[in-house]
């Protein structure tokens, strides 16, 4: 079984994943050219990248679908448990699907996330994107290749995407964290240019996204290139 360790991380959780299976077998995709690590392509939507903060955000705080919590059994917080927890997110039958059915249901005692805003038809649009896709656990590096600050680092090219992904989980609604609100343009403009809203994802520790992965250097230059500029809605 070790060599089968070593051979593949992929096969190794596919492997986990078959073994620690509930009631269905869950169906993993595993597809050996999954584009990972490589440069980013914009119409590949990325699950290290923009699936899965989006979910730490939004639901795995205390009491939720974290490892230590589990709530309902359910748990979003990496790939393998997102797919061993949660029925049919493969399924691009939305309506079956029971990621996509428990963000959009009508019941509003069952609507994911509980208490707080429902995701919004762009972060619902990119889950979608994901799953038709094939729901890899695909990743891109974000650094790789030419970091363009002048040409990339608009709001509604990168700054918006970005809070949108791996920010609004926490900080929108009408009690959002820490009371800092980063849903509109006027609202990120506000921290943007009074200086928190970088040194918030710089700082040394506890820094934003909070219990997330550290922005990378060119996300870094990009936001601070904005800020810089004045943080126009461009
Ligand atoms: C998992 C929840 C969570 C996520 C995700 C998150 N924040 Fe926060 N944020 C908090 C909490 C809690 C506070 C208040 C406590 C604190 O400052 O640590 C806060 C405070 C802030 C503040 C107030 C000033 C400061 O520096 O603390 C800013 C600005 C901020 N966040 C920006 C961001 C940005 C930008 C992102 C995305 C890159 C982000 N946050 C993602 C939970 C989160």
């Amino acid at each position: 079984m070790k060599r089968f360790f070593l051979l593949s991380g992929l096969f190794a959780s596919l492997f986990t994943a078959t073994l620690f299976s509930c009631k269905h077998d869950p169906f993993i995709p595993v597809d050996p050219d999954t584009p990972s690590g490589g440069t980013c392509d914009p119409d590949t939507v990325y699950f290290q990248n923009q699936v899965l903060p989006l979910l730490i955000s939004s639901c795995t705080e205390s009491g939720c679908h974290n490892a230590q919590d589990r709530a309902e059994g359910v748990v979003v917080d990496s790939y393998e448990s997102l797919m061993t927890t949660v029925e049919d997110v493969t399924r691009t039958n939305w309506s079956k699907n029971d990621l996509i059915e428990s963000l959009t249901t009508s019941e509003s005692d069952e609507r994911m996330p509980l208490n707080k805003p429902a995701f919004t038809t762009a972060q619902i649009d990119l889950l979608k994107k994901w799953i038709s896709q094939g729901a890899q656990n695909n990743s891109c590096d974000e650094a790789a290749g030419v970091c363009d600050t002048i040409n990339g680092s608009g709001y509604n090219i990168f700054v918006k995407p970005l809070v949108q992904v791996k920010c609004q989980g926490c900080h929108s609604g009408s009690n959002p964290q820490g009371g800092v609100k980063l849903t509109t343009y006027s609202e990120i403009r506000t921290y943007a240019l009074n200086g928190s809203l970088y040194s918030s994802v710089t700082r040394a520790s506890n820094w934003m996204p909070l219990g997330g992965s550290r922005l990378d250097d060119c996300s870094l230059a990009k936001l601070r290139g904005w800020v810089a500029a004045g943080a126009p809605e461009n």
